[in-house]
């Protein structure tokens, strides 16, 4: 059985102390709830705050971007080595926002997987079509081509560990999100690619996320289908009841 796993992707939001605004108020209303894997992801800033309060509590902490140098002279930049000392379990890799607004290439995803692996961080690796490739009839193609070149020349024994988030960007903060059966039939795609990849058994274990315009309301759509595993979560993970809503679901 693969243990669902619901992820707050906060983007550019919460300073340090509206971050542990919300985390006090969250582990409040969630205790020691461990039905399903729960992931905080807020900025690179808060990262610190979150750790220390997340430490008792089963909650795991992620990042939303890494660079793929151990250290170095990249201004600007954070590493892996630097996101494990911060107790991140995961790190969201290739989010639309980051393909769009950061010119990040399938290649440049490939070697943040890798090195996120290297160094003991479990990727959310997101793909997902634009309405237009949509509307073209492209989106098993973009995926095939945005998954094989991700995680190219990838180790085997990684694989099983990864997360992949299937983000349509049509449908992230628009209000407008996939249909179930139509998000299944995606990750049944991603999971048929990952067969091909690497095998049944691994692409057996793998979880794959559905995200754009999760909301309380919808979410149960989406864990009721046979090949979702959970969900990466942006405007509906800001406020603490909501986030908990979508989780308890
Ligand atoms: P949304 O964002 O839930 O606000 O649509 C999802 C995401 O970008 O991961």
């Amino acid at each position: 059985m693969r243990k669902k796993i619901i992820a707050a992707n906060w983007k550019m939001y919460k300073t340090c102390s509206e971050t542990e605004n919300f985390i006090k108020e969250f582990k409040i209303l969630a205790g020691n709830y461990n039905e399903k894997e729960v992931v905080i992801c807020p900025p690179f800033t808060s990262l610190y705050v979150a750790k220390n309060l997340l430490e008792d509590t089963p909650f795991k902490l992620g990042a939303q971007n890494l660079f793929w140098e151990k250290e170095g002279a990249y201004t600007g930049e954070v590493s892996p080595i630097m996101l494990k000392d911060l107790n991140c379990s995961y790190v969201i890799i290739g989010h639309s926002e980051r393909r769009q607004y950061f010119s990040e290439s399938d290649e440049m995803i490939n070697k943040k997987i890798k090195a996120a692996f290297a160094h003991g961080l479990t990727p959310i690796f997101c793909v997902g079509e634009k309405w237009e490739e949509r509307q073209r009839g492209m989106t098993e193609e973009i995926i095939k081509r945005q998954v094989k070149n991700g995680l190219e020349g990838l180790e085997k024994n990684y694989i099983e560990n990864l997360v992949i988030a299937y983000e349509p960007v049509w449908a992230i903060g628009t209000g407008h999100s996939a249909k179930g059966e139509d998000a299944n039939e995606v990750a049944r795609l991603i999971r048929e690619i990952i067969a091909e990849m690497y095998g049944r058994d691994i692409s057996e274990k793998i979880r794959i996320q559905y995200g754009g315009s999760v909301n309380p309301q919808n979410i149960s759509e989406f864990l009721s289908q046979s090949e979702i595993d959970g969900a990466l979560v942006g405007g509906a993970s800001l406020k603490p009841e909501s986030f908990w809503g979508i989780v308890k679901s």
